[in-house]
């Protein structure tokens, strides 16, 4: 039986028969607004509080201080785990979009792979970081029109988290409810791709996931409807 690393989203854990494998990289993919950020973020954090794994979050759409705003609405304090090396956030946003930053750590000369890689290499050495999350790697597609450049990158940040030996969740964004992942490759890197949706039911969005593969596990098969609440995502147990 492969070691588990608990997910930290309550009704998750179940469905994966105890949680991810330790050491695998996890796709989440969605469409916009469907919770990809916060599943991500919840990962890291409750990684942090809760079994006290160190992580890293590495955000490539979002700055920062808007991340670490939105999250606080769900009790989620980055900066005080930030101060207690408990959770780094890398900023990979503002050089992208152009903007100064005075992040610890950060892209400063506009954005590259290489850089990235470094600088994710640093935190969690520094962290000795046992989790890590990447959202959204989609961004990877906004610098680079090159789809092999691109594949190029995704390649090398999951040779990266692997080397680290940390479990992982990388985000992508999806346009359809058909398609799996952006650039047709992260399903096939990533060990494990769990799918989240948001559509409209009698009048009404409804949000669920499915968990596409799991490689090395039994898993469950069936749509599970989850809520966002005040205390973040929770997965509610199937009728
Ligand atoms: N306190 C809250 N209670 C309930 N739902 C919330 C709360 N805060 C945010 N949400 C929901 O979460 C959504 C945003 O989630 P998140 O940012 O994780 O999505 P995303 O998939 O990362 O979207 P994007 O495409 O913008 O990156 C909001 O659109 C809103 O529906
Ligand atoms: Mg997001």
């Amino acid at each position: 039986m492969s070691e588990r690393v608990k997910t930290g989203i309550p009704g998750l854990d179940g469905i994966l028969n105890g949680g991810f494998i330790k050491g695998t990289n996890i796709l989440v993919s969605g469409g916009t607004g469907t919770g990809k950020t916060i599943f991500s973020m919840q990962f890291v954090y409750m990684g942090a509080v809760l079994y006290d794994e160190p992580g890293v979050f590495v955000t490539l759409e979002e700055r920062p201080s808007e991340l670490r705003r939105e999250v606080s609405q769900f009790g989620w304090d980055l900066k005080h785990l930030e101060n207690h090396g408990k959770i780094a956030i890398i900023d990979a946003a503002s050089s992208k979009a152009g903007i100064p930053t005075n992040e610890p750590y950060a892209l400063r000369r506009g954005f590259d792979i290489n850089e990235l890689a470094k600088e994710i290499y640093r935190a969690a050495k520094d962290l000795g970081s046992q989790r890590i999350a990447l959202d959204s790697i989609s961004a990877l597609g906004v610098r680079f029109d090159d789809i092999l450049q691109i594949r190029t990158s995704i390649f090398k940040l999951s040779a990266l988290l692997r080397e680290l030996e940390v479990t992982s969740i990388m985000t992508t964004e999806i346009a359809n409810p058909n398609q799996i992942s952006r650039f047709g490759v992260e399903e096939f890197i990533a060990q494990g791709v769990i799918i989240l949706y948001l559509d409209e039911e009698r009048d009404e969005l409804r949000r669920s996931l499915i968990v596409r593969k799991m490689r090395g596990t039994s898993h469950s098969l069936k749509r599970h409807p989850f809520e966002i609440t005040p205390k973040g995502i929770a997965v509610k147990p199937v009728e």
